[in-house]
């Protein structure tokens, strides 16, 4: 059984929130919501679009590529086994990571949990297409997680949500009992020589304190701050801008051509959060 066809006990319809049954190469519920499965193993799970603006749809190839390198090239390390540890020693289940984009870190916590199976749910087809060769225990969805989850009630072990939306009553709603869910956001000073120069996105200061209380009767179990200065390059320093939401904003041949008048290696502050509540 393929991990995706294993995934089945635990999703729901995007659009009415009924049981999943695998039918005709995807997935249909009762009332005859017909989702799709890709050829390339990803499972599509996008509802009708109810929403004022344009449905989410995640990040481009262009942003994928850029967090490959980045990550590929071990600034993210840290982050990466502050989230490990995070994760309960024996955590059993399903994992679901969360706008989990390539399944990056869910992959890096299948190796070291043998006894969780995974799911990476985001909006971007890229990035899942990517997700669902990542690992033989990690299944991929695509799915708006902003707009509802199409995970069962308390149906899933651990929860991620690293650099990644998703709302707090929903991330409640699929924990199972005794459940953790680990958040990652970035502080105030985040890649603040950056932000200095080339008026990028503002990360707003308190951002996880708000976390911390933000889930329905979840206890803050731990909370690490993951700090370290990185010395960049110019490619470097304009991956780490352009693989995050600035990438919306900015032209990557502009902001370049404002580096090259920067004295490499460019200095850059990393700091993040990372925050790990448990339901009763
Ligand atoms: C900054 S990236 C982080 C990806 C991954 N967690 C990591 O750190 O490697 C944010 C991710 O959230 C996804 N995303 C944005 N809005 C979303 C939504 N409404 N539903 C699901 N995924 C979303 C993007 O496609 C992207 O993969
Ligand atoms: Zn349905």
């Amino acid at each position: 059984m393929s991990i995706l066809d294993a995934a089945f006990d635990l999703l729901q319809c995007p659009s009415c929130g009924a049981p999943l049954v695998a039918a005709d190469g995807g997935a249909s519920c009762p009332s005859r919501h017909h989702f799709d499965r890709a050829r390339q193993g990803y499972l599509g799970l996008r509802a009708a679009h109810k929403g004022k603006g344009a449905p989410a749809s995640g990040d481009t190839v262009e942003m994928l590529e850029a967090r490959e390198r980045f990550q590929g090239a071990g600034f993210h390390d840290d982050i990466r086994a502050a989230v490990l540890a995070a994760v309960p020693a024996d955590a059993r289940g399903w994992l679901a990571d969360l706008g989990g984009g390539t399944g990056w870190y869910a992959s890096a916590i299948l190796d070291a949990r043998p006894d969780l199976r995974g799911v990476v749910l985001d909006a971007s087809v890229p990035a899942v297409r990517t997700a669902a060769r990542a690992h033989e225990r990690l299944a991929a969805v695509s799915a708006d997680v902003w707009t509802g989850i199409p995970l069962r009630d308390a149906s899933v072990n651990v929860a991620l949500r690293i650099f990644a939306p998703g709302s707090a009553s929903e991330v409640r709603r699929i924990l199972a009992p005794g459940g953790t869910v680990v958040v990652v956001v970035p502080d105030a000073d985040h890649m603040r020589e950056l932000g200095h120069g080339l008026k990028l996105l503002k990360v707003p200061a308190g951002k996880a304190d708000e976390v911390a209380v933000s889930i329905p009767d979840a206890a803050l179990v731990s909370r690490a701050e993951v700090r370290s200065r990185v010395a960049l390059t110019v490619e470097q320093a304009l991956d780490a801008v352009f693989m995050g939401p600035n990438a919306f904003h900015q032209d990557r041949a502009k902001v370049g051509a404002v580096l090259e008048g920067w004295s490499a290696p460019i200095s850059v502050t990393l700091a993040v959060t990372v925050l790990a509540l448990r339901v009763p």
